[in-house]
């Protein structure tokens, strides 16, 4: 693959400046049709599933290994999307400085690392701060995915989540294709843990 090939996919993070950071999902994708984005996205099996699936809207895969990143990109490359962006980061700066406010249609975040052991736990992704930026970030109506394997995370995020007064939870029926961890917890047996918020 060559490098130009392999950055026209890519959001060139690198060269925004952070007075103009905040990215404008039209000029991005060149329509302005709904953006959904996955946080952590792995090999990419969901993402690039959903994009086939869903052509009307856009996607935006974070994931800061850039070994996945690399599969994901290949992946979207052979199945010819054209609505899927990447981006290199850590989601957490990624939601905080670069996303409007109002903006997203869907958040999915499956299988975030736990960082089970408790001198750890400060650095999760799902924190009351996180949640302030899902508030902000999440058009009306929108909804936040969530999946683990991690009983204790889980409960976590949901007294996190549980405490927001935009967002409630909501059942929702899950579709899409399996996660490479999701596949291989199901696989070893484990409980999966799921809940889905919407934006009220
Ligand atoms: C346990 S894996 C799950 C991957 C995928 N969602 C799945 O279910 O197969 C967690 C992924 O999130 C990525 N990740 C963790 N924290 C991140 C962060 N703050 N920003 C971007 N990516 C992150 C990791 O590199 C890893 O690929």
């Amino acid at each position: 693959m060559s490098e130009d090939s392999e950055q026209n996919l890519f959001l060139p993070i690198g060269d925004i400046q952070a007075t103009d950071a905040i990215i404008d999902f039209s000029c991005l994708f060149g329509n302005s049709r709904p953006v959904e984005i996955e946080i952590g996205i792995g090999k990419g099996r969901f993402l690039i599933d959903a994009a086939n699936r869903e052509p009307d809207s856009n996607f935006i895969g974070i994931e800061w290994a850039m070994k996945y990143l690399r599969i994901a990109h290949k992946r979207a490359l052979n199945a010819n999307l054209s609505n899927v962006r990447f981006v290199r980061a850590d989601a957490r700066e990624f939601v905080e400085f670069f996303l409007p406010a109002n903006s997203v249609k869907a958040f999915h975040i499956y299988f975030p690392d736990p960082w089970p052991k408790k001198r750890h736990h400060k650095r999760r992704l799902i924190n009351v701060e996180f949640r302030s930026e899902v508030e902000r970030t999440l058009s009306e109506g929108g909804r936040l995915w969530l999946a683990t394997d991690h009983q204790e995370y889980f409960e976590a995020m949901m007294e996190v989540f549980g405490e927001s007064v935009i967002l409630e939870p909501v059942s929702a029926d899950w579709v899409g294709a399996r996660t490479n961890y999701e596949q291989k917890y199901i696989d070893d047996g484990k409980l999966i843990f799921r809940q889905v918020f919407c934006h009220k």
